[in-house]
């Protein structure tokens, strides 16, 4: 009988579909809102031949060293700066994640931050609760246009990290009659084939943005991507959104931007400490701060978590997982001597 340890909770069509393949499941916190405490996280990866892990639980080197029969990891996510992938690679493991079934989710949280965080909608839904609105004024809680609107100058958005997510939203730019500029050094090619999307510099990219949308890895490359400098060649009326991870920025150097009004304002999904926030963000003007929601919709986290167990069954099966993101590792003798392990 083969073994798959599930970190956290996640949905019902997941779990049935590991049972439906009589496969032993141990769920790891069944609480939602506790995060696995690590001692159960290691008995977990002893106990099972596949690790399917959250975004939430750091999978580094030591942990994937406690078990020589483990065959996967399947993360329920598309991003995986939570998994050591090297180490990973290193031991013969496989590692899978979960890529488009949230890019259109994903990118609807994006869109909905812009015009939030433009449109002010989270104070204005505040000032209404509070029982605020005595009289509709010409001055009444004033935003800025996405659209060309009152200007008639087409806005421009900057996408950074033209992935799945980055391409998506960028297409919803068309609709908006936006300008796009896109910077992605990963995919030039796919840049400058995309009809509505131009290639610019980061550089260039910050300065003539008015909407600067965030969607690469994290990777060393791009941690604190956003910083001081960045923010400084941002134009004053610009907004800043991050839904991909939060460490893209330094959250210290934001909430100095915001507070010296160096830019407009700030939509965040994702923070650098999360679930922390970094002090002084909260209470800052023109910023919109969601937690971590932008694949969460009921159809997109059930298919996640379907895709997540199918990924599972494969490397249980010792077959190549159809989401693998470390593909070289099927070819290495650690890989086979892990399939050979018995206990
Ligand atoms: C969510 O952040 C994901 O990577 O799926
Ligand atoms: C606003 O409600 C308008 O009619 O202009």
């Amino acid at each position: 009988m083969s073994r798959v340890f599930v970190t956290r909770r996640i949905p019902r069509v997941g779990l049935d579909r590991l049972a439906e393949e009589s496969v032993r499941v141990r769920v790891g916190q069944p609480n939602d809102e506790a995060p696995v405490p690590r001692a159960v996280l290691e008995d977990g990866v002893r106990w099972c031949e596949v690790l399917l892990s959250l975004l939430t639980e750091p999978v580094d080197r030591a942990l994937l060293t406690l078990n020589p029969a483990l065959r996967g990891v399947a993360n329920y996510a598309v991003g995986f700066n939570n998994i050591d992938v090297d180490a990973a690679t290193e031991l013969g493991i496989p590692v899978s994640n979960t890529p488009g079934v949230l890019t259109d989710t994903t990118a609807d949280l994006t869109w909905a931050l812009i015009l939030a965080v433009a449109r002010r909608i989270p104070e204005a839904h505040a000032y209404m609760t509070a029982g605020r609105y005595k009289l509709w004024g010409p001055n009444l809680l004033l935003g800025a246009d996405v659209s060309p609107g009152g200007s008639g100058r087409r806005k421009v958005l900057g996408v950074i990290g033209y992935g799945r997510i980055g391409a998506a939203v960028a297409r919803r730019a068309v609709g908006f009659d936006m300008d796009v500029l896109a910077y992605d050094p990963h995919a030039r090619d796919r840049i400058d084939a995309a009809e509505h999307v131009r290639w610019a510099e980061l550089d260039e990219l910050l300065r003539r943005s008015d909407f600067v949308t965030l969607h690469p890895l994290l990777t060393p490359e791009t941690r604190h991507l956003i910083d001081t400098r960045a923010l400084q060649l941002m134009k004053r009326t610009a907004y800043l959104i991050n839904v991909s991870r939060g460490p893209v920025v330094d959250e210290a150097a934001l909430v100095h931007a915001l507070r010296s009004h160096r830019i407009a304002g700030a939509a965040l999904d994702v923070f650098e400490d999360e679930p922390a926030m970094a002090p002084g963000i909260a209470e800052c003007d023109h910023v919109v701060l969601v937690p971590h929601i932008a694949s969460a919709s009921v159809d997109t986290r059930e298919r996640m978590a379907v895709m997540a167990a199918e990924n599972a069954l494969a490397h249980l099966a010792g077959e190549r997982a159809p989401n693998v993101i470390n593909p070289e590792v099927y070819k290495s003798p650690a890989y086979r001597a892990r399939l050979a392990h018995r206990r």
